[in-house]
């Protein structure tokens, strides 16, 4: 049994069949994979394109998508392992993953960091959680990393560009009134390195650098496949022959908890707006975003409305890698 955590446990060739799977599926071949499955979606947190997309996505395979919601339509649930549950859980995470695992063939998590001690969500404890208990494959749908988007990007560049190696990616944090999570960014870092592509991070200071684990898998990736990562905080050096810009925005790690001091270096920098004259620099770039994003905060009307704005075609290729991802993971083809 294997689950879809992170991306970082599957090798390039693998990820590259999902992709290649992905492809044969949008193309409407192989039909319902996955017919008389279930899978069991869980959201802890809000979502518009990963509910939508997961949910039609098993209706096209064939199978049955179950939602819910932990604490507000299905018990609230604990996740400490030998805990007095006299909170509001009225269950924990083993029953519950047992259980869905008799009903369901795939149980895929949303669950975003609590944003109190980095420390701590870190260790991504409800999702890891889920893939200890559970007997059936556990998906990721977003919580410190979001490795389906990450599956959507790299689609979506090879559509338009082909086979990425040697491009130049830009994942450049940008201004946003709140603290954002992580996952996107860790995300973008992780495929674009492990992809072949030279990465450069453009953030506003040292403190807005990713979690090392992820920087460091990045270093790694680029190094085998003798690329680079580099970290900058001049906008104008970065966005040079860029081949993909990439916008996001994060909290800063050291403030996790303390997020009124954050507050003002985030303020001072909404410069970091992805805009058209930024984006004359690059090389021709294309420009993608995971969505949802705000319109003249993130990135200006005239980027997100220009033909090499790729964003709607990423969330359109949720649902396609997707369906290549339960496919895969439930045996659709191997039956
Ligand atoms: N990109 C993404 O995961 O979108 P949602 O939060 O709407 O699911």
């Amino acid at each position: 049994m294997r689950h879809f955590l992170t991306t970082e446990t599957w090798s390039r060739t693998e990820l590259q069949a999902l992709l290649d799977l992905a492809a044969q599926l949008k193309q409407g071949e192989h039909g319902a994979t996955l017919a008389g499955k279930s899978v069991a979606l869980l959201f802890f947190n809000p979502s518009m394109r990963t509910r939508t997309s997961f949910e039609i996505g098993a209706f096209q395979l064939g199978a049955h998508a179950v939602v819910l919601a932990p604490g507000r339509d299905a018990w609230p649930l604990a996740f400490e392992p030998g805990g007095v549950m006299d909170g509001t859980a009225e269950e924990h995470v083993v029953e519950a993953a047992r259980v869905l695992s008799r009903y369901c063939d795939l149980i895929a998590v949303r669950a975003f960091p609590k944003f109190q001690d980095w420390q701590i969500d870190r260790q991504d404890r409800v999702l890891q959680a889920f893939a200890e208990h559970a007997t059936v494959p556990v998906i990721n749908m977003e919580t410190i990393v979001h490795p389906c988007q990450e599956l959507a990007l790299m689609h979506t560049l090879q559509e338009h560009l082909g086979m990425c190696d040697g491009k130049k990616f830009l994942l450049t944090w940008t201004y946003h009134p709140k603290p954002l999570n992580t996952a996107v960014a860790n995300s973008a870092l992780l495929i674009a390195s492990k992809f072949g592509m030279n990465v450069t991070l453009l953030c506003p200071s040292e403190e807005y650098l990713l979690d090392p684990r992820y920087m460091d898998a990045a270093h790694t990736a680029a190094h085998a496949s003798g690329t680079s990562v580099t970290v900058t905080h001049d906008i104008d050096s970065a966005y040079a022959d860029a081949d993909v810009v990439y916008a996001k925005s994060w909290g800063a790690l050291p403030y996790f908890g303390n997020w009124e001091e954050e507050k003002p270096l985030r303020d001072a920098n909404r410069h970091f707006i992805v805009d058209e004259h930024k984006m004359l620099r690059t090389n021709n770039a294309l420009f993608s975003h995971c969505l949802p994003l705000r319109r003249n905060i993130k990135a200006t009307d005239e980027v997100m409305d220009a033909d090499y704005c790729i964003a709607v075609d990423e969330a359109e290729n949720r649902l396609h890698v997707q369906k290549a991802l339960m496919t895969t993971l439930a045996g659709g083809l191997s039956e």
